[in-house]
């Protein structure tokens, strides 16, 4: 937390997070953007956090990016007016902002320009010249000035942005090209401060191989949290949930039970606190016991239907394929074809691809080369526990006859 604060603070670079799916990235953007907003309001240099992370979509393009960014930028100079006027910080008035914001010239700008990426092909989306200053690439003149004139050409701070799920490039390749174009516009405008944050090590590989080399500072890297924090983590969490509320929560799993869900999902804690969320609710409205031997059976019943789901897709060969996975510690590439039964790596990208449009397997770039790591998902683990469980019958499958 304190790393990624001094990281935000120094602005030299675009600070950078990396770490496993459902690991907590996105919430310790959120509380360390919190804490400099609190320590702003205490006093400390204006950093502060836009209200939430701009998201990325798969069909972004350089221009609609930036017209999302202009938006949150002007609505957080009329948020943090007050603020900014009681600390003796230059902020533009709101009236001009408002006006601005409704301004047409430019809402429409680029849209029939260049679309991802090389950024160099604006259009104006209208001849008009009047208030709003402009360039042909990067946010318009007059909110740069306005960010610049407030947070004393960026020396003073600034307004914390984040684009989260960066992993979103693996499915569209032009992003990467977006996010490039970004570097000598948005990334770099005195004001700004920005905290790039993915899974599947994409931040490294952005950082390797793309021309953001040398402006993304070296990843924080951000590991589940340890099973000694579990319990501290449960009576945090209920304390929160307690606090301000009428209704009386349904109490969470105890640290011990919750310490077998998140090992079995394999540290994930997004997905133990989902399934955590939906077993207490079930134990509530059955008036169960919420002990671990309740929870491993009801585990392996969810389990058990995905199970039945992914049969339609994953035969039997695929099935092996998965058990072999997991034999090996749930993690190959396919240059191991040959230890996993496939004389080719054809065959087995085949049978892979079926594991992995039934999110038993999550397929990540390997940072600096072409290949591809293969990982069991939370869900492959689950429905690993129904497959070895004598409680649920094996469909299509046994590990001796899987040959096809
Ligand atoms: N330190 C923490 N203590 C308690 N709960 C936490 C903590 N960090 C994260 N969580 C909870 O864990 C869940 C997952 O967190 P979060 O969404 O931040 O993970 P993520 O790494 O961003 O996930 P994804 O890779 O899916 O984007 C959320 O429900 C969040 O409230
Ligand atoms: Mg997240």
């Amino acid at each position: 937390m304190s790393k990624l604060q001094s990281k935000i603070a120094s602005g030299n670079l675009l600070a950078t997070i990396n770490g496993p799916v459902g690991v907590g990235k996105t919430s310790l953007i959120a509380v360390a953007g919190y804490r400099l907003h609190q320590e702003f309001l205490q006093g400390e240099a204006p950093l502060i956090p836009l209200r939430a992370p701009l998201p990325l979509h798969a069909s972004e393009t350089v221009s609609s990016f930036e017209r999302k960014l202009c938006y949150e930028l002007a609505d957080a100079f009329i948020e943090h007016r007050d603020a900014l006027k009681k600390r003796g910080y230059h902020f533009p008035n709101p009236n001009d902002v408002r006006g601005w914001l409704r301004n047409p010239v430019w809402r429409t700008r680029g849209l029939g320009g260049s679309a991802a990426g090389t950024g160099a092909q604006y259009t104006r989306g209208s001849s008009g010249t009047s208030s709003p200053g402009y360039v042909e690439f990067g946010l318009p003149n007059t909110l740069s000035a306005w960010l610049h004139d407030c947070f004393r050409g960026g020396e003073a701070g600034g307004f914390v942005c984040t684009i989260d799920n960066l992993e979103l490039i693996w499915q569209n390749r032009q992003l990467q090209s977006v996010l490039e174009s970004l570097r000598d516009s948005a990334f770099s405008q005195p004001g700004l401060r920005w905290v790039l944050c993915g899974a599947e090590q994409v931040v490294r590989t952005l950082a390797a191989t793309t021309r953001l080399h040398g402006r993304m500072d070296d990843p924080i890297d951000l590991n589940p949290i340890g099973d000694d924090q579990i319990g501290n983590l449960i009576e945090k969490r209920h304390e929160a949930y307690t606090r301000d509320r009428q209704a009386k929560p349904v109490p969470l799993l105890g640290p011990e039970e919750f310490l077998f869900l998140y090992d079995k999902l394999g540290k994930s804690l997004r997905d133990s606190l989902r399934y955590a969320d939906s077993f207490s609710g079930w134990a509530h409205r059955t008036g169960t016991h919420a002990r671990t031997d309740v929870l491993r059976d009801w585990l392996i019943e969810r389990g058990a239907e995905h199970y039945h789901d992914a049969s339609f897709r994953v035969k039997p060969r695929g099935w092996k394929l998965f058990d072999d996975l997991v034999a090996a510690g749930g993690l190959c590439t396919y240059s191991q074809h040959k230890e996993f039964g496939f004389p080719k790596d054809g065959p087995m990208r085949e049978q892979m691809q079926k594991l992995l449009y039934a999110n038993l397997v999550r397929a990540e770039t390997v940072p600096g080369s072409r290949r591809h790591s293969l990982t069991v998902t939370p869900l492959g683990r689950l429905v690993k526990m129904a497959m070895s469980s004598p409680l649920v019958q094996p469909l299509h499958y046994s590990p001796t006859q899987a040959n096809r």
